[in-house]
């Protein structure tokens, strides 16, 4: 699977549908995904799904660096699952908040003794986390913002930048991600499935 191949795909369709390009959608995702994805795109599988399942769960399943483990000797999906929603999150040890992606590459370091581990943004990295969160779907969100005040910043902040109009079309996320959410928005956006959630 390629991965560059969906990333694109995103990209075009946000695009496409922001600018309300809908013919464009099928002739851009034709050329950013591969005919592979793009005929199981068809049959209505998610090819997203897929690589969770097989380029995601296959790592959370191999042995790595000296101690010889997967995440899966250490971990039950049961358990691990119920974290995921729990991330960004605040970590005593590094006195930060950490991504769930960070918190991939502390397991690979320190308890699975790889010397480098993947980077952040890096196809392995990605497949981890699109993995755990293919895992969890369905489980809740539940960021605690009161376990230390390092977190409460960060949510305040994050609040700050979601409501900041910006850009040439002075938009904020806000704008189109919550006062919307109750109209119909196919004229500005054609969108599925955000201004629903
Ligand atoms: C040798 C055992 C071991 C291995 C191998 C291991 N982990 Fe961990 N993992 C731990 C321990 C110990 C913690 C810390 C638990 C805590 O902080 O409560 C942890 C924490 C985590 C957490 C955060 C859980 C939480 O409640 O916040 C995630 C996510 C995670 N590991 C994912 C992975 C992934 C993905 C891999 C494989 C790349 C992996 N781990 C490999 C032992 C391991
Ligand atoms: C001009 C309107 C617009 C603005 C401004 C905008 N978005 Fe979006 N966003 C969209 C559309 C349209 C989609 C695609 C919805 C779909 O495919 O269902 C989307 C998708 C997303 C998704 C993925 C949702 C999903 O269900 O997969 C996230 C997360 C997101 N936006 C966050 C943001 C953030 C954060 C900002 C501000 C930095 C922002 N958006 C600004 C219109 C907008």
């Amino acid at each position: 699977m390629k991965l560059k191949g969906k990333l694109l795909l995103f990209g075009a369709l946000a695009l496409a549908s922001a600018f309300g390009i809908n013919e464009a959608i099928s002739q851009e995702a034709g050329q950013a995904i591969s005919e592979e994805d793009l005929a199981l795109y068809k049959t209505g599988i998610n090819p997203g799904e897929v690589f969770a399942q097989e380029v995601g769960g296959k790592l959370f399943n191999t042995p790595m660096g000296k101690s010889n483990k997967s995440c899966a000797s250490c971990h039950s999906e049961e358990k691990l699952k119920k974290a995921v929603g729990t991330y960004p999150k605040y970590n005593e040890k590094l006195n930060a908040v950490i991504s769930l992606q960070q918190r991939i590459q502390m397991c690979q370091k320190l308890n699975q003794g790889v010397e480098n581990p993947f980077p952040l943004k890096s196809e392995e990295n990605t497949a981890l986390l699109t993995y755990l969160k293919y895992i969890a779907s369905g489980e809740k969100i539940n960021v605690d913002t009161s376990s230390n005040p390092v977190v409460k910043e960060y949510y305040d902040y994050g609040k700050y930048v979601f409501e900041l109009k910006r850009g040439k079309r002075n938009l904020s996320c806000q704008t189109c991600h919550e006062y919307f959410k109750k109209r119909a928005v196919s004229s500005c956006c054609n969108s599925r499935t955000v201004f629903n959630s």
